[in-house]
């Protein structure tokens, strides 16, 4: 049998300028991110979580002893060179929702301030048939839904002028909106275009975004568990427009830990009869997540990965009559300190039972911050790379990572997506995969 060819190696384009970054939606996450970045610039902290920044990346063989940083090894937009904006539908600046969303140290804001203070967001697109448990004065009006979404193609120029840039990342950090599957208006881009000029209900505010972005040219990806990119009508016009995608859902506290479990249990042939996950939190993120249609859409995002890693199917003995329940409580006290605990529930030889508690005392935006800027890094290389539609390498960083092909589901096994994303990295950056074989050891 002959050895699979590899596609040649990308021409990356060399990254001119500064990189703009617009997050729809300047809460915890976003500006925990923002003010983190300022913070690493001035050397009063350091990127912890973000693998674009600290982890290395063998190359070749290991007697060759070649591990430079990723950083180091890829063409990546350095951190001085990153610019930020936002759209919300509260006009509060970066210092003001930093100050309230109280995951920083008050110190460190301080120190921040005049650079947060200068952040203010574009008006946001929102309906309140999508979130329910808000409500906003920053607001565009429209007549129609193809006028809105116009009207943030016509920011991300403002944008990319008033900076002199000329590549822009939108990440969605905006809120959870309600449970919506995917209908007739998202079978095809024509039909998503004529259903925003009809203002038809089933067009969201967060599809809004992605279709602006994907028509500037601008690589998307979706921090929560909204219908969005996934459609057929997004993903295909994203191919259309030569732009990189990827979501949904980041994959932060107990789904990570789940993605790294439940491989472990599948390695070993360790059955399982039911997995308890439940949560107390008490951010906006919580609150939103109250409304049970917004819970219904995370519940979802967060049910799917044991199926897809443990394949019941295949392993009937081991996993057929899994009992996996998701729990999120909304308890203020607790802020952004989330507290996650996990009941697992196995067996081994024989069928004997076993019992594995988790209990992880988590801060849901300082674990979110580093994906954000992995991910925009990552698809701003991407684009130059001239890789569009849906990126399968960067599942490892998605609860609901997207597939690229049609039927054929992502791969929700932590150590695989981290595998898949390093020989990625190494192909884009004209290295061979690794195998882990003798041969290349
Ligand atoms: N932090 C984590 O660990 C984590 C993990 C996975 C997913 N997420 C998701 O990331 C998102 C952000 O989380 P957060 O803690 O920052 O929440 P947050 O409530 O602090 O911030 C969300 C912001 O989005 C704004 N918003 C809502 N709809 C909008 C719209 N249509 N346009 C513009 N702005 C809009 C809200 O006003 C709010 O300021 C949430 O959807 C959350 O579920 C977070």
């Amino acid at each position: 049998m002959m050895a699979p060819t590899l596609k040649p190696h990308p021409k990356v384009a060399a990254g001119e300028g500064p990189l703009g970054i617009m997050l729809p939606g300047l809460g915890a996450v976003a500006t925990t991110f923002i003010a983190g970045v300022m913070a690493i610039r001035r050397n009063l902290a350091k990127p912890i979580g973000s693998l674009t920044q600290l982890q290395t990346i063998r190359l070749g063989a290991r007697s060759e002893n070649r591990s430079p940083r990723i950083r180091e090894f890829l063409p990546l937009a350095d951190l001085e060179d990153l610019r930020f904006a936002a759209w919300d539908l509260h006009g509060e600046n970066a210092l003001q929702v930093a100050r309230r969303s109280r995951v920083l140290e008050s110190s460190m804001i301080d120190t921040l301030a005049p650079a947060l203070e200068r952040i203010t967001p574009y008006k946001a697109v929102f309906s309140n048939e999508y979130v329910r448990m808000l409500k906003g004065d920053h607001v565009k009006q429209g007549t129609n839904k193809r006028e809105l979404a116009e009207a943030l193609r016509a920011d991300i120029r403002d944008f990319k002028q008033r900076e002199g840039l000329s590549r822009v990342v939108v990440l969605w950090t905006g809120s959870t909106e309600v449970f919506r599957k995917p209908s007739e208006v998202h079978r095809s881009v024509s039909a998503f275009e004529a259903a925003m000029d009809k203002s038809d209900p089933e067009i969201s505010p967060a599809m809004l975004y992605a279709w602006a972005a994907i028509k500037e040219g601008c690589p998307y990806a979706n921090g929560a568990p909204n219908l969005a990119l996934e459609t057929p009508a997004l993903t295909q016009l994203a191919i259309d427009e030569g732009v990189p995608i990827a979501g949904k859902d980041f994959k932060t506290g107990q789904t990570l830990i789940k993605t790294v479990l439940a491989p472990m249990l599948k390695i070993r042939m360790l059955g399982l009869t039911g997995w308890f996950s439940t949560n107390i939190l008490g951010n906006r993120d919580g609150e939103v997540l109250l409304d049970p249609d917004s819970f219904k859409t995370k519940e979802e995002s967060k049910l799917d990965v044991l199926k897809t890693i443990l394949q019941p199917d295949m392993y009937p003995d081991l996993y057929k009559d899994i009992h996996h329940m998701v729990r999120i409580n909304y308890y203020p006290p607790r802020g952004d300190a989330k507290e996650g605990w996990d009941n697992i529930d196995l067996f081994g030889w024989m069928g004997y039972p076993m019992q594995l508690k988790v209990n992880f005392l988590a801060r849901d935006s300082i674990l979110a911050a580093p994906l954000v800027l992995d991910l925009v890094l990552l698809l701003d290389l991407a684009r130059r790379s001239g890789l569009s539609g849906a990126q399968d390498w960067l599942s490892f960083y998605f609860k609901t990572p997207q597939s690229s092909q049609t039927g054929v589901p992502a791969e929700d096994d932590a150590f695989i997506q981290h595998r898949a994303l390093k020989n990625m990295m190494r192909w884009i950056g004209g290295e061979k995969p690794l195998t882990h074989m003798d041969f290349d050891s």
